[in-house]
C-alpha cells in the first residue's frame, strides 16, 4: 500500500454555491471531479494535516462511494484522524456538533439537502471549519480558485474501510474512526431540553407525527423522540434514510411534505406535527389543523426562550436572513434585544454566534437554530416546540395566535419560479436594479389601498465582526408600512435559475389575523408581477412553488 498522485484536468464550475458544490450525482461521477474538489479542500485547509476530520452525510445515493474516496485522499494528504459515521451518515447538525466536540479541525458535508436524490439526482459537498459552520466565503472562493488550477491530487492505494460497523480502522498513518451517528447529537440535545417534561408529555396522551422523509434526521429523531421521550412507536414516520428518499422530495414545507400536512388537518389528527429535510438541517412546525411559518417559528422561540432548560438565562440577540419575515425584529423590540438582518446563507450567523452577539437565528426556507451549533438544526428545532408545548400545556395553534395578539400578525408567503431560463432570470433582476433609483417614493394605486414605497434597494451586508462587506444579496422593496417584497435568485438551485418572491405583510388588528394569507397579501402579489414583469420575462402565470 503507498501514496499514488493523479495527474488531472480543472474543471469548469466548482464554485460552491449558498450552500456548497451542488451538481447531479453524473457529474460527480466523471474521474477526478470529486476528488479535484476534495484535492482543493487539503491545500486550502493546511491544518487539516495533522489534525482531525469529521466526515459524513446526508444518506444519498453516492455517499458512501465519496466517504471511501475522501478517506483515501485525507491518508495521502496526512490527516491524522478521521470521525466518519456509521454507513456515510451524519446529519449537518450532527457534522457541526461532533466537530465542536471533538476539537476537529473541520468537516466535510455529503449532501445536496433537499434536492432529490438517487442516481439521477444531485449530490453535494461542503466543507465546514473549526466552529462546526459552513466555511466562510473567503474558504470557499479559494477552494474554487484552487479547483481552477489543479493538476494532481494524491491517494492512498488501499482496500475500502468497513464503515457499516462501529470501530477504528487505520489507513497509512491515518486513523479512521467509525462513529455512532447519534450519540453525540442526543447528548448535546438532552442537555438543552427537559425530557421529563417532554416524556410526561407524551405520556399524557398527547400525540405527534414526525414525518423524516425517508432522509438524514430518521435515525436522529428515533433514537431520541421514541426511544429517550417515550413517544409511541410509530410517531416517526419514513424514518430510515434510503439513498434515493424513496422518490420524495425531502423537502419539509407544505407543498412537499403535503402528506405530514394531510395528516394534521385530517379528523383524527396528533397535536404536533414535524418534517425534516435531507440532510435534517431543516424543520417545518404544524399543530392540529395549524401550519406554522419559519418566520413565526423563530419569533415564537425568542418570545418564549426563557421557558426552555437551555436558554433561561435569556438570551443575547436574536438573527435573520433578510426575506425573512420581520416577526422577530418585532420580539426583539419589545424584549430589548439586538436584532441582525443578515444575507440568505447560514454561513452568515457564524460570526454573530461565535462572538456571542445572538443565540437563536433564523431564515425563512425552514431553517431555525442557535448557538449551541453553527448550523441549522432541524430536530433541535421539533424538540424545541416539543418542550414548549410540554411546559406550556398550550396547542400550537394557541401559542401562534397568542404570539400574534401580542405582537401582531406577519402575513408571508414566498413563491418561487423554478427552473427559469438563466438569461431571462438575470434580465428580469437587471430590470429591477435599473428601477431601484427610482421606486422609492412611487404609489402603487387601483388595489385595496395605495401602496407607497419607502425604500428600495440591493441588499447589501457588513458584517460586524470582520468587517467584510457582502453585495447584491437580493432586491428589496419597503412599503412605508412596513410590508415588503424581495426579489432574489436561488444560489442552491441545479438546474437553470430560480426566482424568489417574498411577500410580506404587517397587520397590528387582531380582527383580519384569520383571513387567508394570500388574500392578505393579494395586492403584494400584483405589484411583484408588475414591477418584475414576471410573466412577461419568465413565460409563467404562476409560480410552480408557493409556500
Ligand atoms: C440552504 C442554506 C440556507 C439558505 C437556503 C436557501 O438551505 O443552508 O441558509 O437559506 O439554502 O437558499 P436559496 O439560495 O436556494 O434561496
Ligand atoms: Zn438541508
Amino acid at each position: 500500500m503507498s501514496i499514488t498522485t493523479v495527474s488531472t484536468q480543472a474543471f469548469a464550475g466548482q464554485r460552491p454555491g449558498t450552500s456548497g458544490l451542488r451538481k447531479k450525482v453524473t457529474v460527480f461521477q466523471q474521474a477526478g471531479y470529486l476528488e479535484n474538489f476534495v484535492q482543493a479542500i487539503f491545500d486550502v485547509v493546511p491544518e487539516l494535516k495533522g489534525g482531525t476530520l469529521v466526515l459524513g452525510g446526508d444518506g444519498r445515493y453516492h455517499n458512501r462511494a465519496a466517504v471511501q474516496t475522501i478517506l483515501k485522499m485525507a491518508a495521502a494528504n496526512g490527516v491524522a484522524k478521521v470521525l466518519v459515521g456509521q454507513g456515510a451518515l451524519l446529519s449537518t447538525p450532527a457534522v457541526s456538533c461532533v466537530i465542536r466536540k471533538h476539537g476537529a479541525v473541520g468537516g466535510i458535508v455529503l449532501s445536496a439537502s433537499h434536492n432529490p436524490g438517487g442516481p439521477d439526482g444531485d449530490f453535494g459537498i461542503k466543507y465546514n471549519v473549526t466552529n462546526g459552520g459552513p466555511a466562510p466565503e473567503k474558504i470557499t472562493e479559494a477552494i474554487y480558485t484552487r479547483t481552477t488550477n489543479i493538476t494532481e491530487y494524491h491517494a492512498y492505494l488501499a482496500e475500502d474501510i468497513d464503515i457499516e460497523s462501529l470501530g477504528e480502522y487505520t489507513l497509512g498513518g491515518m486513523q479512521v474512526v467509525v462513529i455512532d451517528p447519534v450519540s453525540d447529537y442526543a447528548e448535546l440535545m438532552e442537555s438543552l431540553f427537559d425530557f421529563a417534561a417532554i416524556r410526561a408529555w407524551f405520556a399524557s396522551g398527547k400525540r405527534m407525527r414526525f414525518d423524516a422523509m425517508c432522509a438524514a434526521s430518521g435515525p436522529y429523531a428515533t433514537r431520541i423522540i421514541e426511544g429517550l421521550l417515550g413517544a409511541p412507536k410509530g410517531t416517526v414516520v419514513n424514518g430510515v434514510p434510503l439513498e434515493d428518499f424513496g422518490g420524495l422530495h425531502p423537502d419539509p414545507n407544505p407543498v412537499y411534505a403535503e402528506d405530514l400536512v394531510s395528516h394534521l388537518f385530517a379528523a383524527d389528527s396528533p397535536d404536533f406535527g414535524a418534517a425534516s429535510d435531507g440532510d435534517a438541517d431543516r424543520n417545518m412546525i404544524l399543530g392540529r389543523n395549524f401550519i406554522v411559518t419559519p418566520s413565526d417559528s423563530l419569533a415564537v422561540m425568542a418570545a418564549n426562550a426563557t421557558l426552555i432548560k437551555g436558554y433561561a438565562a435569556g438570551i443575547a440577540g436574536v438573527a435573520r436572513s433578510m426575506p425573512t419575515s420581520c416577526a422577530v425584529d418585532a420580539v426583539a423590540k419589545k424584549l430589548g434585544l439586538p436584532c441582525f438582518e443578515t444575507p440568505t446563507g447560514w454561513k452568515f450567523f457564524g460570526n454573530l454566534l461565535d462572538a456571542g452577539k445572538v443565540t437563536l437565528c433564523g431564515e425563512e426556507s425552514y431553517g431555525t437554530g442557535s448557538g449551541h451549533v453553527r448550523e441549522k438544526d432541524g430536530v433541535w428545532a421539533v424538540l424545541f416546540w416539543l418542550n414548549l408545548l410540554a411546559v406550556t400545556g398550550k396547542s400550537v395553534e394557541e401559542i401562534v395566535t397568542a404570539h400574534w395578539q401580542t405582537y401582531g400578525r406577519h402575513f408571508y408567503s414566498r413563491h418561487d419560479y423554478e427552473a427559469l431560463d438563466t438569461d431571462a432570470a438575470n434580465g428580469l433582476m437587471a430590470h429591477l436594479r435599473a428601477q431601484l433609483p427610482t421606486l422609492a417614493g412611487q404609489s402603487f394605486n387601483g388595489l385595496s389601498q395605495q401602496w407607497a414605497v419607502a425604500l428600495a434597494d440591493d441588499f447589501a451586508y457588513d458584517d460586524s465582526v470582520d468587517g467584510s462587506r457582502s453585495e447584491k444579496q437580493g432586491i428589496r422593496i419597503i412599503f412605508t408600512d412596513g410590508s415588503r417584497i424581495v426579489f432574489r435568485l436561488s444560489g442552491t438551485g441545479t438546474e437553470g435559475a430560480t426566482l424568489r418572491v417574498y411577500l410580506e405583510k404587517y397587520e397590528a388588528d387582531t380582527s383580519q389575523h384569520a383571513i387567508p394569507t394570500q388574500t392578505a397579501l393579494a395586492d403584494l402579489i400584483v405589484i411583484a408581477g408588475q414591477v418584475a414583469q414576471i410573466t412577461e420575462r419568465s413565460g409563467r402565470e404562476q409560480p410552480t412553488v408557493v409556500t
